[in-house]
């Protein structure tokens, strides 16, 4: 499975998945391409660094769909098969999300439905909820809103202030996304409405 990253900023979600590539936890995966729209994301110097292909395609200015069909065209150029957001801050065209059916991911830092957008863990922080965690689902076009794969909890502790919290819930971003990616890479599951569905092989095969 290729994989193509976009991402915006510090890219630590993409170098979890990069490790787990390289330290053979995600069989059959490969990074593509790594695309930022930024060209000073973190993310795209440690892409270049670990010899992967960096790519930086502006969007600031530009019209949307324009953006997104030069990105597409790179994924198309890398034989991308599986889209990956990794702290990708822009949202994504209609015509961006057609042309990967569930075959795009993201990774968001709250219990989702609960505190889409941005500074989840801040607003989870405020709102005083004693448990938090985080969400990887499909993109569908509303935001943080697609088909959950899976989520990670994590607890909220009194002495927490959204920082520490922050750093807690990462940590867990790290494990679920590589997991997240296993299982759709395995294709044993399905989607039914909103559930994603583990298939079990051998009651099917039964
Ligand atoms: C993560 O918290 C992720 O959940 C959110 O953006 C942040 C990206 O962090 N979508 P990083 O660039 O992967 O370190």
């Amino acid at each position: 499975m290729r994989i193509g990253i976009l991402l915006s900023g510090r890219g630590s979600n993409f170098l979890a998945i990069a490790d787990s590539i390289r330290q053979g936890r995600l069989a059959g995966a490969e990074i593509a391409v790594v695309i930022s729209n930024l060209a000073d994301a973190q993310g795209i110097t440690a892409a270049r660094e670990r010899g992967l292909n960096g790519v930086v395609i502006e969007g600031r200015g530009r019209k949307r769909a324009e953006h997104d069909a030069e990105i597409l065209e790179c994924l198309r150029q890398h034989g991308v098969e599986l889209v990956c957001l990794a702290g990708y801050m822009r949202l994504l065209s209609p015509g961006f999300i057609h042309a990967y059916p569930d075959r795009i991911l993201n990774i968001h830092p709250s219990l989702l439905p609960a505190f889409p957008g941005l500074e989840a863990q801040q607003q989870a922080f405020d709102y005083g909820v004693k448990v938090a965690g985080c969400t990887v689902h499909f993109v569908d076009e509303h935001l943080d809103h697609g088909v959950i794969i899976l989520q990670k909890t994590v607890p909220v502790l009194d002495s927490d202030d959204a920082h520490a919290l922050a750093k807690r819930i990462l940590e867990q971003e790290h494990i679920a996304y590589s997991e997240a990616i296993a299982r759709v890479i395995s294709g044993r599951y399905q989607i039914s409405g909103r559930h994603y569905l583990l298939r079990d092989e051998a009651a099917e095969k039964s």
